[in-house]
């Protein structure tokens, strides 16, 4: 490998697909791997919010793919691998980002149903996504796939039984997947943020005592930014990573290290 070490992080011919794009944590990272060069699938629920990143990705002289899917469901996810690859021809980068965060509760009021459909959108979703895109990369023996799990996982978050279990087994998913497409060049890592100011957890954020609980408890004393899991999900994207694969990286301020 040889060139400027900066040129490593570069993702000109690339191809990728982000799921949940539309807005938060998965919108910043389809810019940002647009910015270092790749054309981009951006797929969400909403067609009005993707049609926005599209515009974004677009501006940055890329080529967008906006293609409307509920994670929840296999043929959506099969309709979004395969009209990437009918419209671009490849892909190189899968970033499983979409998720949903569970109601607060005490792990004897979680329902069935909200385990059920936590594990669905955080967990399934994500392996079902690998296993679609990542056949096509294994036959070209290249590819990096990112699940964007969380700290809930690495450590137990209170009150949140399902989506700490679920983001615990994205993290052991993506140990093995790293595991058994190491031989064929496909890479699969975890990004596992701390509290990121989204619209996720805008309500959160509205509330000065919550705000403050979390902000006091982070060691860099405030909330990230989604552009700051963006700027990992790039080195993680391109072959500045090229020796790294089953690794989960915390861009959490500090947190998990108290
Ligand atoms: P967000 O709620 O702002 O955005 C989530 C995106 O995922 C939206 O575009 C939404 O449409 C999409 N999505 C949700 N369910 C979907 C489904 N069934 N099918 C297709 N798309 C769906 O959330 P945020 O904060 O950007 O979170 C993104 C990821 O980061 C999630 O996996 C979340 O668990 C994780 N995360 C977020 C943290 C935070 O503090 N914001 C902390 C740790 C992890």
């Amino acid at each position: 490998m040889s060139g400027m070490i900066l040129d490593r992080f570069r993702l000109d011919g690339d191809v990728a697909i982000v799921t949940g794009a539309g807005r938060g944590i998965g919108r910043a990272i389809a810019v940002a791997l647009s910015e270092a060069g790749a054309d981009v699938t951006v797929s969400s629920r909403t067609q009005s919010e993707l049609d926005d990143v599209a515009g974004e990705v677009s501006s940055r002289g890329r080529r967008a793919l906006a293609l409307s899917c509920d994670v929840r469901k296999r043929t959506d996810i099969e309709r979004v691998v395969e009209e990437t690859l009918r419209h671009f021809g490849r892909v190189d980068v899968l970033v499983n980002n979409a998720g949903i965060f569970q109601v607060w509760a005490q792990p004897e009021n979680v329902s069935e149903e909200e385990w059920n459909n936590v594990f669905t959108t955080d967990l399934k979703s994500a392996f079902l996504a690998s296993q679609l895109a990542g056949r096509y990369m294994v036959a070209r023996k290249k590819g990096s796939i990112i699940n964007v799990a969380s700290i809930a996982g690495p450590v137990g978050l209170p009150l949140t039984a399902s989506y700490t279990a679920s983001k615990a087994g994205l993290i052991g998913l993506t140990k093995v997947l790293a595991i058994d497409w190491a031989p064929h060049n496909v890479r699969v890592n975890a990004i596992a943020p701390g509290f990121i100011a989204t619209p996720a957890n805008a309500t959160l954020r509205a509330d000065p005592a919550a705000r403050n609980a979390v902000e006091a408890k982070t060691p860099l004393g405030r909330f990230g930014e989604a552009e700051e899991v963006a700027a990992v999900a790039v080195f993680l994207a391109s072959r500045a990573s090229s020796y790294v694969t089953g690794e989960t990286i915390l861009v959490d301020g500090g947190w998990v290290a108290q």
